[in-house]
């Protein structure tokens, strides 16, 4: 079977390739193509690749290419993992917004608009090359702002393209264990889009224990969401927020923190890759020593800013390994295998949610067999949180007509309409400042 990578030059590359590497089941992927435009990240990643795979019997083949078109050719499966404009453009979406007082982030408010306008086209371009080159394959997005770039590429191949996130997973994970459940044997009713969904209930063994956890103070609040949120509000709530509901329950405090931070956090990564991609060009660098360092510092300081503003304290090792490609596997091989699963993944409503449209993507757990994954039946949002949704909907189809058309217009429509960016006046100055430092944002006219 052969897996090809969009984005095979990607920091994460080697966590998928990883847990490749302890799949010994059937119908495993045999074959693994990395596609990146850069062949020197390429080589950097394929080094540390060659040290994870160093006395594995029959680790996946690896092969790297500069032509999308090839790796296409031929893929089973095809992971999209691609970053339009790299880390220097995220921390250009972080800073055009907060110089505007409004949040600055790779998928939420208006850095993840500018994100999404670059992003989309190029996605677009990859889904209709798939529908050509490789019309059988599936394809796991894992691109951000994940459930937008899914709905893009949603256009082209129909419920071939499924996208991931870690988050409700994560998320689940931390809850179960906070109430003493195994999180594998755990149904979690978690609904919303991606990066903006609720944990309304958690069932063990038929029965919702997540009023027990709501009821009980000290339970709640010794873990990651109980400490960013506060208890107080996660009882008014009456659910468990993803953890980017952070950017929007405490918008003023994220702003403020993200503008008075020393480096944004695309900065910060910017430098921290650069000097990791620049190590690998030594001939005598220790590939994946460099990159296991790399990795931990970039996990350890995720949402740091937030988790600051909230005194929520260092982050729990146990919550320090992300598990995309946890999830991303669990899903190939649900598919590839037909080992019927559930897993919450960003998929089309088709009526899950009354309130959407069909074709919309939304994240919610599905039923995954050899026919792809297919929404539950889940119950329907409290009132405020389907006001969220709609809004950000509303938005993210304005940047998908906005990329389809070019018109300036539906852009600033886009950002206006953000209930993070609170005036027309803000989402105007936001376009004229994105499309003068992104090349990418040079089609808006
Ligand atoms: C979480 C999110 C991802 C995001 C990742 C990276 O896992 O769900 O969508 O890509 O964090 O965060 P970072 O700030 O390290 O790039
Ligand atoms: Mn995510």
């Amino acid at each position: 079977m052969k897996l090809t990578i969009l984005g095979g030059g990607g920091f994460r590359v080697p966590l998928v390739y990883g847990a490749l590497l302890t799949d010994r089941g059937e119908g495993r992927v045999t074959e693994v193509v990395l596609h990146d435009l850069d062949a020197g990240r390429l080589s950097a990643v394929g080094r540390v690749l060659t040290e994870q795979a160093a006395g594995v019997a029959d680790a996946p083949t690896v092969t790297t290419t500069t032509d999308l078109d090839e790796a296409l050719r031929g893929a089973d499966f095809i992971f999209s993992a691609i970053r339009v404009g790299g880390l220097e453009g995220r921390a250009n979406d972080e800073r055009v917004a907060l110089d505007e007082g409004v949040l600055g982030q790779e998928t939420v408010g208006a850095g993840g608009i500018a994100y999404g306008l670059r992003t989309v086209p190029v996605a677009v371009d990859i889904a209709r090359r798939v529908a050509r080159l490789a019309p059988d394959a599936w394809v796991i997005n894992f691109t951000n702002p994940a459930g937008l770039v899914t709905e893009a590429m949603s256009r082209h191949l129909g419920d071939r393209v499924i996208g991931i996130c870690d988050s409700p997973v994560g998320l689940g994970r931390r809850i179960a264990r906070v109430l003493g459940a195994n999180p594998n044997e755990a149904w979690i009713d978690y609904v919303g889009l991606n990066h903006l969904g609720w944990v309304r209930g958690l069932k063990i063994a038929g029965r919702d224990e997540l009023p027990r956890l709501l009821a009980d103070p000290d339970l709640l609040g010794s873990f990651e969401e109980g400490k960013l949120f506060g208890v107080d509000w996660l009882q008014s709530l009456g659910a468990i927020p993803n953890e980017y509901l952070h950017y929007y329950y405490f918008n003023r405090e994220a702003v403020r923190a993200y503008q008075q931070a020393e480096k944004t956090r695309g900065a910060f990564l910017a430098d921290q890759q650069a000097r990791f991609y620049e190590e690998m060009r030594r001939a005598d660098a220790a590939a994946l020593t460099a990159w296991d360092r790399t990795r931990a510092e970039r996990e350890a300081t995720y949402m740091s800013e937030n988790r600051e503003t909230a005194g929520a304290g260092e982050r729990d090792a146990d919550d320090l390994s992300g598990g995309y490609e946890k999830v991303a596997l669990a899903l190939m091989r649900a598919i590839a295998r037909d080992e019927r699963t559930t897993l919450i993944l960003n998929v089309r409503n088709q009526g899950t949610l009354s309130v959407l449209d069909t074709d919309a993507v939304i994240e919610v757990p599905c039923l995954v067999d050899a026919n792809g994954a297919h929404p539950v039946s889940v119950a329907p949002l409290p009132d405020h949180a389907t006001g969220l949704v709609c809004s950000v909907k509303a938005v993210e189809r304005e940047v998908l007509a906005a990329a389809e058309s070019g018109a300036r217009a539906t852009a600033v429509k886009a950002f206006a309409l953000h209930p993070l960016v609170d005036s027309v006046g803000v989402a105007r100055r936001l376009v004229e400042g994105y499309t003068s430092v992104h090349p990418g944002l040079a089609y808006l006219k």
